[in-house]
């Protein structure tokens, strides 16, 4: 008898396929290795527990215990050279990691300081339809233009607004920022101010990793009493998430993960987060051998490069990046859902985005992010990315038909690897 095909494995041929054939600039997204993906599909899945390691409620994590703890010495190996920093693995991704702070640290009605959604922060840091609105006020910091077309975080209504709110929370961190910051003024202000600090390094912990990116990790006053972090995005892991605190809340903080807010910890998220550290500490290997600064620096290289090709296409380029992500505006008669849309139908992925001070909606914003890290991982080169980056600025100002497009971005595609 034949056995009808399941639609489940069906659609992941598919939707594996789909992602060998395009070009994926998403920022936020990576190709993690393939052993990252064979743990998170293991038997830790099937394990519960609760707690943490050396006191859990089920029996049966002897190995579990052994493996959180040795991820748990990983992350602190590769972040913290401090020494003053712990560390939880059991966070289930970005934005919870971020509400465990709030959920640990605040009172209802205490006020949190976070940058403008709209002109680069994250939706988890609070924003103006936010849930966490029921208990937490916003005060948001902004960007401003440091020099024509160049927008930095402003200081000046940094430092003023920590005076005029007297924030209990400071989030330094940001989703949509092409720029590179430096974390230890703004937390010693924070502190100054009688303000708590969490960076959230979920875009450029990779770069943090590599030592490519100014970090948050620094000892007394300088550094941020809390960090958080996704492991899919320039770091080359799972999807999920690290949160790190200074020793003396990292009780607190366990306690409010579990039994606070969460139950079992995702076991095969947490050792597959492990093997990403590995490669990051140069213990086990990406398959195409390439140590992880070596990558990380190639995603900054990429990241210029296609910037630099769609600004010879003749694209605006809203703030020169110094990270792995770029942002550009597109021309008024541009509609960035459909360019969003067109750009799909010819294979390149990515995501339209408001750029500072946008007089057009989120839904149909005026710029687009492209960032390199996950094409950089199948060994997209510079020249390549300033092909695309050209390719993309052709197809906006309508100087490359979608054929002529799509052929390019199928031959770029077949050129790079793939590892699944
Ligand atoms: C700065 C920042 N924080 C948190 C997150 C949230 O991560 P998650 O999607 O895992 O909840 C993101 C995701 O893009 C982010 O950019």
């Amino acid at each position: 008898m034949l056995m009808p095909i399941n639609p489940l494995f069906e659609l992941t041929a598919k939707e594996a396929a789909k992602q060998r054939d395009t070009l994926n600039l998403i920022a936020s997204e990576n190709y993690p290795s393939p052993k990252v993906l064979e743990l998170l599909g293991s038997v830790w899945m099937n394990k519960y527990a609760e707690g943490l390691p050396g006191k859990r409620y089920y029996a049966g994590n002897i190995y579990a215990d052994e493996m959180e703890t040795f991820v748990q010495t990983k992350a602190l190996e590769v972040f913290d050279k401090t020494g003053e920093y712990g560390v939880n693995v059991q966070v289930l991704s970005g934005s919870p990691a971020n509400a465990m702070v709030f959920l640990t640290m605040l009172e209802a009605g205490d006020t949190i300081m976070s940058l403008n959604l709209a002109n680069g922060g994250h939706l988890s840091h609070m924003h103006a339809t936010s849930n966490f609105l029921k208990f937490f006020k916003l005060v948001n910091y902004d960007v401003s233009e440091t020099r024509p077309g160049t927008f930095d975080i402003d200081m000046d209504d940094y430092q003023t607004k920590l005076k005029e709110h007297r924030p209990k929370l400071v989030i330094i961190g940001f989703s949509a920022f092409p720029r590179a910051y430096e974390f230890a003024q703004m937390t010693k202000w924070a502190h100054d101010a009688g303000a708590l600090v969490l960076a959230d390094i979920a875009h450029i912990n990779g770069l943090v990793a590599a030592g490519l990116h100014d970090t948050p990790f620094k000892a007394g006053a300088e550094g941020a009493d809390f960090v958080s972090m996704t492991t899919h995005k320039t770091f080359r892991g799972p999807r999920g998430a690290m949160l790190f605190a200074k020793q003396d809340h990292m009780p607190a903080i366990n306690k409010t993960i579990f039994p606070g807010t969460s139950g079992g910890p995702h076991l095969h998220q947490i050792a597959a987060t492990g093997q990403a550290l590995l490669e990051i500490l140069d213990e086990d290997t990406y398959p195409d051998g390439r140590n992880f600064t070596d990558y990380s620096k190639a995603v900054l290289e990429t990241s210029h490069a296609l910037e630099q090709g769609a600004a010879d296409g003749g694209l605006e380029i809203v703030s020169p990046t110094q990270n792995h992500l770029c942002l550009v505006k597109l021309p008024d008669a541009v509609d960035s859902l459909e360019f969003q849309r067109r750009l799909e139908s010819v294979g390149i992925i990515s995501n339209r985005n408001m750029i500072p001070f946008d007089k057009k909606s989120a839904w149909r914003p005026s710029g687009m992010r492209f960032g390199t890290a996950a094409l950089t991982s199948r060994g997209l080169t510079p020249a390549q990315a300033t092909e695309l980056g050209q390719l993309i600025a052709s197809l906006a100002l309508d100087k490359l038909s979608e054929d002529d497009t799509l052929d390019q971005v199928r031959t770029m595609a077949k050129s790079l690897n793939w590892y699944y």
